[in-house]
């Protein structure tokens, strides 16, 4: 599904990516790394929002490097960002609506698609007239989880679904995502290693802009230095 070769990329003169080669198949892949490791960066140059310098990004055996992010959108690939990106002054319902209005294929099949955000996340449907911006922190994370997969991905992109949250709501964030995995691939930004590992299929470790581990998660979850650095034991 997507695959990226030797790329670097960064911010003016400053590499933040630097030959990371990368997959996700149709699996549940996730990214790990400290705090400006490069993991929004890595995804920016996915969707389009960052310019590679070097190497390559596929999907589906085509070429997406310099590809806009709308259209990138449209080829079915959604994020939810780091930071949240609703519109909190409309209500739970219409974010729903807008996040498939601009997407093709996703744009005849609303009602149908919305009943099955509602079933995912009843809280949602119990809210639909709520305002976004009134929602607590974990329901806003729901909705932001929600409005991504009205476009009817294949590749859903989520950095850091945890920041911030209670570990109750993180745990049920996790749950959602494995209930997923059979329907999306998905690809999952995370500082909480030990939740997410209970969620994917296979990880990498990103330091200073370089893939320095990957393995399965099991692998990954009796790795000595994943042990030591991300899941503090
Ligand atoms: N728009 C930008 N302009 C300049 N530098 C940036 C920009 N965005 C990120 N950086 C820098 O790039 C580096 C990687 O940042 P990035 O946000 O990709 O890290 P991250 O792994 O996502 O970290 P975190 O876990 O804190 O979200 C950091 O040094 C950061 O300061
Ligand atoms: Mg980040």
């Amino acid at each position: 599904m997507l695959k990226i070769q030797n790329l670097d990329c960064g911010y003016g003169r400053m590499k933040v990516i630097d030959g990371v080669d990368f997959e996700v198949g149709t699996e549940s892949v996730g990214l790990f790394g400290p705090n400006g490791a490069g993991k929004s960066t890595l995804i920016s140059a996915i969707m389009g929002m960052v310019k590679p310098w070097k190497g390559s990004i596929e999907l589906d055996g085509k070429r997406i490097e310099g590809v806009e992010t709308h259209t990138i959108a449209r080829m079915g690939v959604a994020l939810v960002p780091q930071e949240r990106e609703l519109f909190p002054g409309m209500s739970v319902e219409d974010n729903l609506v807008l996040g498939a209005a601009y997407i093709p294929h996703a744009k005849d099949g609303i009602p149908e698609q919305l009943e099955k955000i509602f079933a995912l996340f009843p809280i949602l449907k119990e809210r639909r007239t709520q305002l976004a911006g009134t929602m607590s922190g974990g329901q806003q994370r729901m909705l932001a989880i929600g409005r991504a997969l009205m476009s009817k991905p294949r590749l859903l992109i989520l950095d850091e679904p945890s920041l911030g949250l209670q570990p109750s709501i993180v745990t049920e964030v996790f749950e959602v995502l494995k209930g997923l995995k059979s329907s999306v691939s998905i690809l999952v930004t995370e500082q909480n290693v030990r939740e997410s590992l209970r969620a994917i299929d296979r990880g990498y470790v990103l330091e200073n802009g370089r893939i320095v581990l990957e393995d399965s998660a099991e692998g990954l979850k009796t790795n000595p230095y994943v042990i030591k650095s991300y899941l503090g034991l």
